[in-house]
């Protein structure tokens, strides 16, 4: 419809009030719904919140499944906020001619540090200290309390050399660690100082850290099960930040249970926000509740570009980080189809 100000007015959907000026440069151009609370709507409530729009922006925790695409027949764009888009039927989004997006870069060097953060929380304890000073249990400066793990001259293996897995080598290399890596293939630019492995299996008894920063796909779904951990050498910590689901929690609770490793520190969860029960049991767990991208500045950096790639495909414009391609006037590409790149 036309909107009276020169441009035609489009209906985009925002499953959740968003940090930054986002919702106003939308609403600025277009017809715009903001969902209250919509963080874990999916689905078929998804769909009736979408029904009639043009462009969707949902957050990594909205389910943006087949049914969503076969609903909402008018709809465009899927401007992820967010860089993982294992949220998003790819394929239903393929079938019917819908862009996805998704916010790379802009929270690479937050999550980079959340997951060098667990690496140093879980080797030297941060958490277990915390609470001993929290119930009065220090009782003073002893030669042999509370020991830790030095990561200096260890190896930090990583599963997945994309832009965050570079950054997290980077900051092992600088506090003196070795790095070793798997990938589908070497990376040029990153893997300067960093060896690759191409196996996996090849890779784990060499790590003493293990930090996972692979999308999730099919293939990447539980990767990292009880048999590969159990080919870490004893002693060895995992940290995820990628996704839950690329980590087998129960076989982590299992091989922590056998005393085979030295701790693990996790951002992301198989069923978040549900953990599983053991692991709350441990105190060689450290558990944050999915804080990768979450500072102020990275929130709003990855609002703002979800909504630059809506407002492109609105106007017909090539979108800045595409992942799946639509058709026909729904914006102009490449003439290629991609898949995300790895987080
Ligand atoms: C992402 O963007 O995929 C992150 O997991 C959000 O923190």
């Amino acid at each position: 419809m036309h909107g009276g100000r020169g441009w035609v007015l489009a209906q985009v959907a925002v499953t959740y009030p968003i940090p930054g000026g986002g919702i106003a440069r939308l609403s600025a151009r277009h017809d715009v719904r903001v969902h209250p609370d919509g963080a874990s709507v999916g689905g078929a409530a998804l769909a009736d919140f979408v029904a009639g729009a043009e462009a969707l922006v949902p957050l990594v925790s909205n389910q943006v499944d087949a049914g969503v695409f076969a609903a909402c027949r008018g709809l465009r764009v899927v401007a992820n906020v967010g860089v993982g888009v294992n949220n998003i039927d790819l394929d239903a989004a393929r079938a019917a001619g819908v862009w996805v997006t998704n916010t790379p870069d802009v929270l690479t060097e937050a999550t980079a540090d959340v997951a060098w953060g667990l690496v140093l929380a879980v080797t030297r304890r941060f958490v277990e200290g915390d609470a001993v000073m929290r119930r009065g249990a220090f009782a003073g400066w002893r030669p042999d309390f509370m020991l830790g793990t030095g990561v200096q001259g260890k190896t930090l293996g990583i599963v997945g050399m994309g832009r965050i897995g570079r950054a997290v080598a980077r900051r092992a290399l600088a506090s003196g660690m070795r790095v070793a890596y798997t990938d589908r293939s070497p990376v040029p630019d990153g893997g300067r100082d960093a060896e690759f492995v191409p196996r996996l299996d090849d890779l784990l008894p060499r790590a003493d850290v293990l930090s996972l920063h692979t999308p999730l796909t099919a293939e990447t779904h539980h990767l990292v099960d009880a048999r590969r951990l159990r080919l870490l050498p004893r002693g060895a910590f995992v940290v995820n930040t990628s996704r839950g689901e690329v980590l087998d929690e129960a076989g982590l609770a299992e091989v922590l249970a056998e005393g085979h490793l030295g701790g693990a520190g996790l951002d992301v969860y198989q069923r978040e926000p549900a953990v599983h029960p053991a692991l709350l049991e441990r105190p060689d767990v450290v558990l944050l509740p999915h804080l990768g991208s979450a500072t102020w500045e990275t929130r709003c950096a990855m609002a703002d570009l979800a909504v630059d790639n809506c407002l492109a495909i609105l106007d017909g414009r090539t979108p800045p980080t595409p992942v799946v391609e639509g058709r026909g006037d729904r914006g102009r590409g490449t003439g290629d189809v991609t898949e995300g790149p790895g987080k």
